[in-house]
């Protein structure tokens, strides 16, 4: 089946579980709220299949997607195309058909996450000044990316396995600097931005214990976990007087281009919207 002029454009959400995901619920909202024909679902597609779905994407009906894990690096590959943050990336999170009905692919998780920072504290970037990113991993990777856009200088990536960190820095060059975690102290004494990427605080995991006192009294801290909304971090933080954003908004900014892509309307993320998935966060937990 092939998505018809006449028929309303069909999207989803493409991992391996899916289970979780609360795209649907956000697209859903929108395409209730915009009062617009549509469609989006869940697609929990194995990594022995995913080559195949792609493949025969167009003939599924689908218009794009969204792709998370593990198969945001195999869309890269798949895709004919590819926006400038995918390309830097290595990993693309929304597919879409171009004219000729190849596969196109962007990466909005570096873009979703300066948003909400855009959103929530506003002139958050304006001095720039040295940030300081925890974690290596694929979310770090879009969001380092991000701050270097932004003109962040020096952005100290610090991981416990400081070969990781190493590998990062190795990609995207200045104004990267590696560290492990014994740096911390002395590089947060100097940071205008705290970012935590890794999956500590999260519900089930230890806390990220880090000692804020050296923070300088303008820094802001921001968390892309957002299960629980404040984590450990976040509540330190504002015990301690500094601005905090919870990573929230991030997974809902980052929602955005895809659904105007698919959908044709750019939708605004607005505080019903984040009420609507918090309400569902809740009844989760
Ligand atoms: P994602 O792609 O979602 O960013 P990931 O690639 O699994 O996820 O990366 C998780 C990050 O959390 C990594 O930076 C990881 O550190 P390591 O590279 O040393 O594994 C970090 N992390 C996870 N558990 C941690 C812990 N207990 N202490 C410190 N860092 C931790």
């Amino acid at each position: 089946m092939t998505a018809s002029p006449s028929s309303p454009p069909r999207a989803g959400i493409i991992g391996w579980p899916v289970g979780h995901s609360r795209s649907p619920l956000i697209h859903g909202f929108w395409l209730r709220h915009y009062g617009l024909a549509g469609s989006y679902d869940r697609y929990a597609v194995p990594p022995e299949r995913i080559e195949a779905f792609f493949s025969d994407f167009a003939a599924q009906g689908l218009v794009g997607a969204n792709v998370t894990i593990p198969h945001k690096e195999v869309a890269f590959r798949l895709c004919k195309t590819v926006d400038a943050a995918a390309a830097a990336l290595g990993a693309v999170n929304t597919v879409w058909l171009d004219e000729d009905g190849r596969l196109c692919g962007g990466n909005t998780d570096g873009f979703g996450f300066l948003a909400n920072l855009d959103a929530e504290a506003p002139g958050w970037d304006r001095k720039g000044g040295p940030a300081v990113v925890l974690g290596a991993g694929g979310a770090s990777r879009a969001i380092v990316w991000g701050l270097k856009q932004r003109g962040f200088s020096p952005v100290h990536v610090v991981n416990r396995t400081k070969a990781r960190a190493d590998d990062l820095v190795e990609a995207f060059g200045a104004p990267l600097l590696a560290h492990g975690w014994d740096a911390l102290p002395a590089l947060l004494a100097e940071a205008a931005l705290l970012v935590n990427t890794t999956s500590l605080g999260m519900a089930g995991q230890p806390a990220l214990e880090v000692d804020l006192a050296p923070l300088p009294a303008a820094a802001l801290v921001t968390d892309i976990v957002y299960v629980p909304l404040e984590t450990p971090l976040l509540a330190a933080a504002r015990a301690r007087g500094l601005s905090t954003v919870d990573g929230l908004g991030m997974l809902l900014h980052q929602a955005v281009p895809g659904f105007e892509r698919w959908f044709g309307t750019r939708p605004v993320v607005t505080r019903e919207l984040r009420q609507h998935v918090i309400a569902d966060l809740e009844r989760a937990s």
